[in-house]
């Protein structure tokens, strides 16, 4: 018989033999590393944000403040200044590198894009959207991309007639004196909700007709992506977190959706049985995902993916511009003359390509206030970023797998080496004439095979509601008395909204 005397010496020895293991392993990979980093000449990054070397707990102070005051991004800016274009954070036990040279950020979105997940994003978005092109990696995310590309070119994007109807439902809530206060971001939140859903599953939710209380869906939606990002926030400790009114908005949203996706099934099935009289005059995102595949959670789980992806960043780019269209009345004048070109006929697809100073500002306005801010890449093995090491800040940096390595878009559109002296200042004519030849320095729909698959929609349908709203108003006037002020959830909008008033041409 065993005592438990006996049992102690070997556990003694077994855990002692563990330990020696253990260290022998850790030991080998720290020579292993140190060749590899030196074989890249890799240079240790100079700029470290927190001194406390733990922790890091002593940066916790001004990041609560920086929160309150609504300054986080401008506190970025100003971290970048001092630390440098690179340097590294330590947030509670994870290492995390930042960066706002563009050529580390073409290695983790598209030259190193093997060495690089999205890390966790699918934790938080799963009970929302489920698994999609949006929130997975690998495999998953290869066979999502190649099913939702291809229903994103020309043909489909250029169908303007949707665009059309709602500009009708939104003239009609907006006050026609002069006088009257209007917060525009609420609108367009409402317009792009109601014209996405059209595009994905062919029938629109209507917002724009219905009073706030009726709209179900959206305001499900609404919650239910607040309650991302809570559980985003948590991260490891989300596994304590309910939300029972979360759980509810989720169901909401897609049994909603699920709908569609039976909708979408059977019209392919009739069109397959060669029921259908009529043939199909308008394309419809779900129908065409139902003609490819089969497995209806499939279905509803990309059509919550693309819904998430395209709904906030349209409205809350017309939200930002339209804040700096209403602070600068020279502006306005100019797109309106412009826009006469038209002599008053709404604007086809071609014409909004040709309409150069429309394009100006939607840049710029994606460049001052890039509605994706900031943006991360988790290393999934050891690897290297191309500068940012060294005092100079131009050697490799070792990228040791897990580490996150943070980019941060707002504080590089602002980079006066990038855009001159005047990079804080909003002035769509710094882009007239091709003056500014950019690549990785300008990323507002980030690069590489993840590379936005809405874009062209997205700037076609900005592009229209500013042309008509141009067409319509001759006066549009800031009803803000502050400056623009960062309202950060998932995509980034003027905290305060977008209040004007407008006066009839
Ligand atoms: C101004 C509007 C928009 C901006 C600034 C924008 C920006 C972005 C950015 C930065 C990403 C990359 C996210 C990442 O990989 O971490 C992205 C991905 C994506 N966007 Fe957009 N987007 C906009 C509008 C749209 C629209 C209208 C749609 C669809 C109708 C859409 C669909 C998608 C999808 C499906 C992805 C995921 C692509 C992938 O991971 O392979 N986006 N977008
Ligand atoms: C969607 O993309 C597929 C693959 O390119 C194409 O065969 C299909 O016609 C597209 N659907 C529509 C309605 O455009
Ligand atoms: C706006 O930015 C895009 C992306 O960098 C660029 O291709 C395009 O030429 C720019 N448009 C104008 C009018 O400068
Ligand atoms: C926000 O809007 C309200 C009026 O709706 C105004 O009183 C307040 O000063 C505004 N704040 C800023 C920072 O513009």
């Amino acid at each position: 018989m065993w005592t438990f005397s006996d049992v102690h010496p070997r556990l003694a020895l077994a855990l002692a033999a563990t330990l020696v293991i253990i260290t022998f392993v850790a030991i080998q990979r720290f020579f292993a590393r140190r060749e590899f980093a030196r074989r890249h000449g890799c240079q240790p990054v100079a700029g470290s944000l927190t001194k406390d070397p733990f922790l890091g707990l002593d940066a916790l102070p001004w990041t609560l403040r920086a929160l309150r005051q609504h300054r986080i991004l401008e506190v970025n800016c100003e971290l970048f200044r001092t630390y440098g274009n690179t340097f590294t954070v330590k947030e509670l036990w994870n290492r995390a590198i930042v960066t706002v040279e563009p050529e580390n950020i073409k290695t983790i979105l598209s030259i190193n894009f093997k060495d690089y997940g999205i890390g966790n994003r699918l934790d938080s978005f799963k009970p929302l959207l489920g698994a999609g092109i949006f929130d997975t990696d690998g495999e998953h995310w290869v066979s999502s991309r190649a099913l939702i590309r291809p229903n994103f070119t020309r043909d489909q994007v250029a169908d303007l007639t949707s665009f059309e109807d709602l500009i009708q439902d939104l003239f009609s809530l907006l006050p026609h004196d002069g006088v009257t206060v209007v917060d525009l971001q609420d609108l367009f939140f409402r317009y792009t909700i109601d014209s996405a859903t059209e595009f994905l599953f062919g029938q629109s939710v209507g917002s724009l007709k219905k009073t706030e209380s009726e709209n179900t869906f959206a305001e499900a939606f609404n919650y239910a992506q607040e309650a991302v990002l809570t559980r985003g926030m948590l991260g490891p400790l989300k596994v304590f977190y309910r939300d029972q009114k979360a759980d509810e908005c989720n169901r909401i949203c897609r049994e909603f959706t699920q709908q569609f996706v039976e909708k979408a099934v059977h019209a392919v099935e009739s069109e397959k049985d060669g029921q259908s009289e009529t043939k199909r005059q308008k394309y419809i995102f779900s129908h065409a995902l139902a003609s490819r595949i089969s497995d209806k959670t499939r279905i509803l789980d990309e059509l919550m993916n693309v819904l998430l992806a395209g709904r906030d960043t349209t409205a809350s780019l017309l939200s930002n511009l339209f804040f700096m269209l209403a602070k600068n009345p020279m502006v306005w004048d100019r797109l309106r003359a412009e826009v006469a070109s038209l002599q008053g006929r709404i604007p086809t697809y071609e014409d909004l390509r040709t309409l150069k100073y429309v394009q100006c500002c939607l840049n710029e306005s994606l460049r001052l206030h890039p509605v994706v801010p900031r943006n991360a890449r988790q290393a999934l093995r050891d690897t290297v970023l191309p500068v940012g090491g060294g005092k100079d800040g131009l050697s490799p940096v070792f990228v040791p797998k897990g580490t996150l390595v943070c980019y941060n878009l707002y504080a590089m559109h602002r980079r006066v080496d990038f855009y001159g002296p005047d990079a804080e200042e909003f002035r769509p004519e710094r882009w007239e004439n091709g003056q500014l030849q950019l690549r990785w320095e300008y990323l507002p729909f980030n690069g590489g095979p993840r590379i936005c698959v809405g874009q062209r929609y997205a700037l076609t349908e900005a592009g229209y509601v500013l042309v008509r709203m141009a067409q319509e108003y001759k006066k549009l006037e800031s009803q803000d008395p502050g400056p623009w002020e960062e309202s950060l959830a998932l995509t980034l909008c003027s905290r305060n909204g977008t209040k004007v008033c407008l006066t009839p041409a």
